[in-house]
């Protein structure tokens, strides 16, 4: 996986002048790559707590106005009709047959509506800038083998990872 984002990162951008998010739209494995991390991770798998402002019908039910309630996003993020085998990390979730990035109305680690997330246009800028400006620079090596690396979050309300050593090689 990181050497096709190598190859891509070479190819578009180069080596002699710094990533921009012009590059991006030409770079769809990279993007898909940042989708999947996103999904995958499900940062916050229950949203924010929020409360509905009014007596509000929701299918069967009848939430009252106060009534707290966590829109559970990695539902949605793991939901294995869009996402086949969702347990597993497949940048091939975002990506068509021909290789050409594929977006899904599924994809709302950001949650969605009114009250979604404001920093999502800068997060999403600082994510693909930060990638590609390290893997453009660095080869990450981790220390033990992958499989046995325990992504066990560290909370249940927020799936922020541990931390993790890594082996930092320049290219
Ligand atoms: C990967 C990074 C981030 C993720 C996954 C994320 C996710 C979220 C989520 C799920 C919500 C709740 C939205 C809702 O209840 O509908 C939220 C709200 C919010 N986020 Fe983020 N966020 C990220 C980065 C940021 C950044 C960089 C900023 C600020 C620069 C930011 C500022 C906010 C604020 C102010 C709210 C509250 C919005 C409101 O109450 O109307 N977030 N975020």
């Amino acid at each position: 996986m990181t050497e096709k984002v190598h190859e891509e990162i070479d190819r578009v951008i180069g080596r002699s002048r710094s990533p921009c998010m012009a590059d991006r739209s030409q770079m769809p494995y990279t993007d898909a790559v940042v989708h999947e991390t996103q999904r995958f991770v499900s940062l916050a798998p229950l949203g924010i707590p929020r409360a509905v402002t009014r007596d509000t019908h929701f299918r069967k039910y009848i939430i009252p106005k106060g009534t707290t309630i966590f829109p559970v996003l990695q539902s949605v993020l793991y939901d294995s009709k869009e996402f086949p085998k969702p347990e597993q990390f497949n940048p091939g979730h975002f990506l068509d047959e021909n290789g050409a990035f594929k977006n899904s109305d599924f994809f709302m680690p950001f949650s969605i509506g009114k009250r979604s997330c404001v920093g999502e246009g800068l997060a999403r800028m600082q994510l693909f800038l930060l990638l590609t400006t390290i893997l453009q620079n660095f080869t990450l090596k981790p220390l033990i083998d992958p499989k046995d690396i325990d992504i066990t979050p560290m909370t249940l309300t927020s799936n922020a990872p541990m931390s993790y050593q890594l082996i930092v090689i320049p290219r």
